[in-house]
């Protein structure tokens, strides 16, 4: 072959490839509408220990997050994968395009709304306090006036209140909200401080724990989406509102928190 002839296979070589590589990535973008990290995927990152939110049920992650990110991935057509990782990674993986929502009982803050937009919200929380039965600690005031360590599940909204109330050197932080209940039953630490719902949940699984009311406010649970993908968070909300429409929503909540004791 001439060196010519080779230029020009070359050359239409290039140009064929890039041809083809555009026409892939035509038909990716077609078929992934929702911009996907794994197109036909939904990828949720959660903290899978947080009834009832979500918990392992044997091998499997179930919850009232976890089938509420079912019913909304049917909605969009996807199939569901639930990765399990420490709650204080969920935000920036989403943020770095690692998972496509964030959706751990996770209540909206101005905070994270820098790093993450949130879809409408869809359950409710408060920050409680577990403290032994028969301990001083009574409410809130006196945990703070006392001079007990406070576990608190890392990077949580009950961590940051608890670290501002009583500052670093009280809080003990636990990667597991359990973990955190199993140091205050070993008299590791005299209170924990997590969500109601969990609360009740560690409660009703061990003896000896009394849960006391805060006067800290209502926090709303939304799932965390990367700020670029408008399509797949305007996708969530409409899935969202024909699921609330159509009583899917409540009939999970109700499932796993039976009004009674909501
Ligand atoms: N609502 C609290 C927050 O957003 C705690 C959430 C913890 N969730 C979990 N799956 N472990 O900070």
């Amino acid at each position: 072959m001439n060196k010519k002839l080779i230029k020009t296979v070359a050359l239409s070589l290039v140009a064929s490839m890039g041809f083809l590589m555009a026409g892939c990535e035509q038909e990716q973008a077609a078929d992934n509408e929702l911009g996907t990290v794994t197109p036909g995927v939904l990828t949720m990152a959660t903290n899978a220990y947080f009834p009832p939110y979500e918990f392992y049920e044997g091998e499997q992650i179930v919850g009232i997050d976890a089938e509420i990110a079912q019913a909304v991935a049917d909605k969009l057509g996807l199939e569901l994968v639930i990765e399990d990782v420490e709650f204080d990674s969920i935000i920036a993986g989403v943020q770095a395009g690692k998972y496509d929502i964030g959706c751990a009982g996770m209540t909206v803050t101005e905070e994270r709304l820098q790093s993450v937009n949130f879809t409408s919200t869809y359950s409710t929380g408060i920050q409680s306090i577990i403290v032994t039965e028969g301990s001083d600690i009574t409410n809130l005031d006196s945990l703070i006036a006392s001079d007990c360590m406070v576990g608190v599940q890392s990077g949580t909204t009950g961590d940051l209140y608890m670290t501002d109330d009583i500052g670093e050197d009280r809080i003990d932080r636990y990667n597991k909200g359990n973990d955190a209940v199993m140091a205050l039953i070993s008299g590791a630490v005299g209170a924990v401080v997590i969500d109601n719902q969990p609360a009740q949940s560690f409660v009703d699984a061990n003896e000896g724990l009394v849960i006391l009311d805060t006067p800290y406010t209502v926090e709303d649970y939304a799932m965390a989406v990367n700020k670029e993908n408008e399509a797949l968070l305007e996708a969530i909300n409409n899935a969202l509102a024909e699921l609330e429409a159509d009583g899917t929503i409540d009939s999970i909540i109700e499932q796993y928190i039976p009004s009674e004791e909501a």
